[in-house]
């Protein structure tokens, strides 16, 4: 039985990294997909990859998280497209930098709690009030992580925007309690994606040195988690996945070189 046939997804940050994989991997089960991020040019290009694989709709449109406005004008968009959500990924995110709290910059501060804390709050409230007026309710899923456990030096505002997104995922799981809807933590370690190439500001060789020796997660192994977490019965709510790479015990990594 394939419980993602036809479902509606949502997914933030789809234009790279584990949000274009769960994409792929939705679409693969039959779900039809409401992609969102800034770079629009790459949503349409993996839409256009899923369309061509895959007999799903896929509607591509602009979202700053950042912006409540481009929030509110995502949702609409996509309500007046499918007219329901089934599916919430709230996946992106990011990290600025690993300067220790002494040598750390507003600006990169600022940006990585709008982004993982108030853009995942800015996208849910329209979409949790939805799914609480749809019989069927829905599934929230938001992209934790590991650093929502634990801390670790040059973290600290990463670490602490991971640790809020956990407590509003406990938050909403309660606020829904009595409700069809679901709430999911999906919380990696190490995953190869663009992320450490946007922690460094575009030095590819700094963030390859990230990985160098070890080998990562993949963005299609956290896709895996999130679409085993979805294809769940409605009876069945999985809270939290905890991930990590096999080299990964914690923060301590094991490398090979
Ligand atoms: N990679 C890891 O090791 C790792 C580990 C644990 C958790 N995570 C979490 O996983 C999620 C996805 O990260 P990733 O590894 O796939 O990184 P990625 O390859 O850099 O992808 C990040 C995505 O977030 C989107 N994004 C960033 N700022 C945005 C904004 N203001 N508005 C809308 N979208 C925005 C980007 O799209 P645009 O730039 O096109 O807008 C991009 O699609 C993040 O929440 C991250 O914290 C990653």
């Amino acid at each position: 039985m394939n419980r993602l046939r036809n479902k509606i997804a949502v997914i933030t940050g789809a234009s790279a990294g584990i949000g274009k994989e769960s994409a792929l991997a939705f679409a693969a089960e039959g779900t039809h997909l409401a992609l969102g991020a800034r770079r629009t040019d790459r949503l349409e290009h993996i839409a256009q990859e899923i369309r061509e694989t895959f007999q799903v709709r896929v509607f591509t449109h602009f979202v700053d998280v950042c912006q409540t406005e481009s929030v509110e004008a995502f949702i609409t968009a996509v309500r007046q497209e499918f007219n329901r959500i089934d599916i919430l990924l709230n996946n992106s995110g990011l990290a600025l930098g690993v300067s220790t709290v002494a040598e750390g910059r507003d600006e990169d501060w600022s940006t990585m709690l709008d982004t993982n804390v108030m853009g995942v709050l800015r996208v849910t409230r329209p979409v949790v009030r939805l799914m609480m007026e749809q019989p069927e309710g829905g599934h929230i899923i938001n992209l934790g992580s590991l650093a929502g456990h634990v801390a670790y030096p040059g973290g600290s505002v990463y670490c602490a925007s991971k640790h809020a997104l956990k407590a509003i995922t406990e938050t909403v799981r309660q606020e829904v309690h009595g409700l069809p809807i679901r709430v999911t933590s999906i919380d990696p370690g190490l995953v190869e994606t663009e992320f450490s190439v946007v922690r460094f500001a575009g030095n590819s060789d700094r963030a390859a040195k990230v990985y160098e020796g070890m080998n990562p997660l993949t963005g299609r192994d956290i896709a895996e988690c999130i679409v085993f977490a979805a294809s769940r019965p409605p009876h069945v709510n999985i809270d939290k996945i905890l991930i990590n790479p096999t080299d990964q015990a914690v923060l301590k990594v094991h490398r090979r070189t």
